[in-house]
């Protein structure tokens, strides 16, 4: 498998008022590749996201796709990007409008994305069927879905303008321990089937150990550790991941007892 990097940050810091959130991050998603950003909550983990999203702008530093610094493009090559790098989000129902049906978020989604009008029809239910959801879905209402099929229905809505890169925010924090196994399946399945790459937020490292081939350890802000995910989970480095390990530890203790 190739390991080019397809999507990467440089040196990224954020400063809030007088807390800086993020102090020189840097990262790399290799093509075709999962890279999982973990750490406790406050360590910066969705202000990365977001600046990777180009949703917040850093005080210093860049996000590259594909070579070009998202933060230095024209509209056009903005735009472009756009249709690449797609979010799915932690609370799906909300993320999803509660008026419309199914069929009409796709719809508003592939016209923002500018998919072919005609083509509308096919590639939702195939964006359907990647994440195995009938056509008989098009139909429902966010209130009629379960968490499960509404998370995959946004994985749908994502996949619908063939991005290469998903940011996903804790796409699983919010489902039931089986559900989120369903979806990060269903996340592996589309990774391999489509050459997806996979930019993986979570606080989880049970998820880092079952999803993500590259794993950067936030604290504070600061990265503490980053590199092959067997490597650093079986030999830590620092402190403060020797913590988390603890922490997983003990959650799949309770799971187990
Ligand atoms: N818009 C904002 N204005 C001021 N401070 C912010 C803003 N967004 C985030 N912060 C602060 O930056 C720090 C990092 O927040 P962030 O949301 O990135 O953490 P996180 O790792 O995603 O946490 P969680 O696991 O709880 O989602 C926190 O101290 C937060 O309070
Ligand atoms: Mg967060």
């Amino acid at each position: 498998m190739s390991s080019n990097p397809i999507f990467y940050g440089s040196h990224i810091t954020k400063i809030f008022g007088d807390h800086t959130a993020l102090d020189d991050v840097s990262f790399t998603v290799r093509q075709g590749m999962t890279l999982g950003v973990v750490g406790e909550s406050g360590s910066g983990k969705s202000t990365l996201g977001k600046i990777s999203l180009r949703l917040l702008h850093p005080n210093n530093g860049d996000i590259y796709f594909q070579g070009y610094p998202i933060w230095g493009m024209t509209p056009t090559q903005i735009r472009e990007m756009r249709l690449h790098v797609q979010l799915i989000p932690q609370d799906p129902k909300n993320a999803l409008n509660p008026a419309k049906t199914v069929w009409q978020s796709l719809c508003f989604h592939m016209a923002a994305q500018k998919v072919e009008r005609r083509r509308w029809r096919d590639v939702a239910v195939d964006s359907l069927a990647k994440v195995a959801l009938g056509p008989e879905y098009l139909e429902a209402y966010p209130a009629e879905l379960s968490g499960g099929q509404a998370q995959r229905i946004a994985i749908a809505r994502a996949i619908s303008s063939r991005p290469d890169v998903l940011v996903c925010d804790e796409a699983v924090s919010s489902l039931d321990k089986s559900v989120q196994a369903q979806v990060l399946n269903v996340l592996c399945r589309l990774q391999q089937e489509m050459g997806l790459s996979l930019f993986f937020i979570t606080h989880d490292l049970n998820v880092v150990d079952y999803m993500c081939d590259d794993v950067l350890v936030l604290n504070n802000g600061h990265v503490v550790e980053s590199g092959n995910t067997r490597e650093i989970l079986d030999h830590p480095q620092d402190a403060y991941t020797r913590e988390l390990l603890t922490a997983k530890e003990g959650a799949i203790r309770e799971v187990e007892s």
